[in-house]
Formats: C-alpha cells, structure tokens, sequence
C-alpha cells in the first residue's frame, strides 16, 4: 500500500489555538533535531509570536531537560485538560512528562498513536502562531499517524554534513513529498566546529552533500549551524544556546532560520488561499501532468 494511501483520511484532530503546525524531522537520531527544534522555538519567540512545542520522539524524548521542565509537574486545565510547561516564553509538552524517567516508553503501535494525539489534543494550548513537534528519527509509525491526524503545515528537515546522514535525510524529504506535506528547507547542523578560544570556524566533516540533496529535491538549503562548545551545556541546563549567546555565530544563524520559516509559512497560507475554489482544476491539472 501506497503512503498516501495508508495516510488517506481525513485529518481527525483540530487544535483551534493553533495556527500552524511544523514538523522538525531527520532521517539519523543525533544530528540536532531537538536542539533546532529548542533554538528554532526562541528564534520565533525573538520575532515575537507566541511558540509552542511538542516531544513528539517517543524513543528518546530530549525537551523536557533541554527546556528545563523535567522536574515540574502538570497542572489540570478546564476539560479535563492539562497545562502546557512555560519555560523560557515557550509552550511545550513532552511525552517524557507524561511517564516517570525511569520508565522505558515501551508502548505498542496503536498506543503510540493514542499517547502521542494526546499530547496535542488533552493539553490546553493557548493561541499559538506556531508549534514545533520535535519527531523521532525516520519514516515510521508516529510520522503517518502524526500526518494523518493533524493539519500539519509543512516540515523541517535536518541532517549533519556526513553522507550517512544526509541519505537518511533524502528518505524523510521523499515521504513528505509524498503526503504532499511541504518541505519548508533542510538544515545542516554540525557544519564546522567553533573554537571555544578565538572564534574560529574549523571543518570537521567534508561538506557538500546536504547542498546537493536539497538542489536534487528541490527544497531550501534554509541554512548551516556549526557545533558550538556550550551546546551540550545549554541542553543539558534546560536553556536554549541561542539565549545563552545572543551574539553568537548559532543565534544569527538561527535568528535567519526563523526569518525564512515565517516566510515559507506565509508562501505556503498565500498559495493555499488561492488554491480554494480550485480543486478540482488543480486535480485535473495533476492527473492530466501525471497522467494518471
Ligand atoms: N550545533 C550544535 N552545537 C553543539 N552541540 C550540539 C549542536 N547540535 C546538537 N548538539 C548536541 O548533540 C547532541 C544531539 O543533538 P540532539 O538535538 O539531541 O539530536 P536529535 O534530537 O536529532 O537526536 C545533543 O547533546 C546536543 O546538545
Ligand atoms: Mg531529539
């Protein structure tokens, strides 16, 4: 079965609060999905929209410590809701809160899809212009249920320079394509290293692929974050590294990613707007390209 088949119907959940919803994606664990998804989060902040942000990485959920809301607990909302964390002007629910760290998260596929919706659905979002969802790695079970149930607006893909990394990438970037779900850009982390001393930027892995892969797919190559010595500490200290170096070479590269995200949101609202009324049109246009 095709994956616009098995991702078929209707989206199911609707957040009213919520203007769009954007996923933070990879195809490799560890290449800084959550530390964009952390720095990404403030940048909008810095812009002056209300954020919002969702652990959606059932297999290894990293916002709660990289936010600082591990040790806090959930407060009841009306409806038997709960109340988002605010931890540095950003919303954020993780499903780490919602089992002890202890705990493996060990739960079966159609559990993960109930115990994942309810992250969006049973919390008490306020008005948001974006929420962030910080996926697990790869094409799987949380991506199709995530897709089918939400009205995602589009996602964000990051890989590191390596060719590994940046093959993993390639798949994620063809299921978004697709589901039809745009891909906003790919974000290189880890491009070069930043000497704690003088400042410096030093190559550690040959570069390049990334720069092709987004050309191949025709997606944004939105931007390259070095690895900067203070990121572990900020992670690990629940504050975002862009907060911690406001001036650093990270928060203008992420400051500039947050400009480009805005951008791309606001092309893809303008080119739905338009798309209204014209449907059918659009869909004989496609059939008659794909010939189908
Ligand atoms: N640009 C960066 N500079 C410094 N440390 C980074 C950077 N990107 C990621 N890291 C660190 O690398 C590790 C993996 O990043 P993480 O965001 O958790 O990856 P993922 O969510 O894709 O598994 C974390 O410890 C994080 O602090
Ligand atoms: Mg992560």
């Amino acid at each position: 079965m095709g994956l616009a088949q098995q991702t078929e119907e209707a989206a199911g959940v609707t957040l009213p609060n919520v203007r769009d919803i954007v996923l933070v994606a990879s195809g490799k664990g560890g290449v800084g999905k959550s530390t964009v998804t952390v720095n990404l989060a403030a940048a909008l902040r810095n812009r002056g929209l209300k954020v919002g942000v969702v652990d959606a990485d059932v297999y290894g959920p990293s916002l709660g410590l990289m936010l600082g809301t591990v040790d806090q607990f959930l407060v009841p909302a009306e409806g038997g809701k709960v109340v988002p964390f605010m931890t540095h002007g950003i919303h954020s629910m993780s499903i780490a809160n919602t089992t002890p760290a202890e705990s493996p998260i060990v739960w079966k596929g159609s559990l993960v899809a109930q115990g994942l919706l309810q992250l969006f659905v049973d919390v008490a979002w306020p008005d948001l212009d974006v929420l962030l969802v910080d996926m697990p790695p790869g094409t799987g079970d949380v991506h199709l249920t995530l897709l089918e149930q939400l009205d995602v607006s589009g996602a964000i893909v990051v890989t590191t320079p390596q060719r590994l990394a940046v093959a993993d990438a390639e798949r994620g970037i063809a299921m978004f394509h697709e589901l039809n779900i745009p891909v906003f850009g790919l974000i290189e982390n880890m491009d070069g290293y930043l000497c704690p001393c003088c400042g410096e930027r030093m190559e550690l892995f040959p570069g390049g692929a990334a720069k092709t892969l987004a050309k191949m797919k025709h997606v944004t190559h939105l931007g390259s974050l070095p690895l900067d010595s203070d990121g572990q500490a900020c992670a690990d200290g629940g504050v975002p590294l862009i907060d911690k170096k406001p001036e650093g070479e990270v928060a203008k590269a992420f400051a500039s990613l947050g400009e480009s995200l805005v951008k791309a949101l606001a092309r893809e609202r303008s080119a739905a707007a338009s798309r209204v009324g014209h449907e059918e049109e659009d869909a004989a246009f496609w059939n008659e390209l794909l010939g189908d």
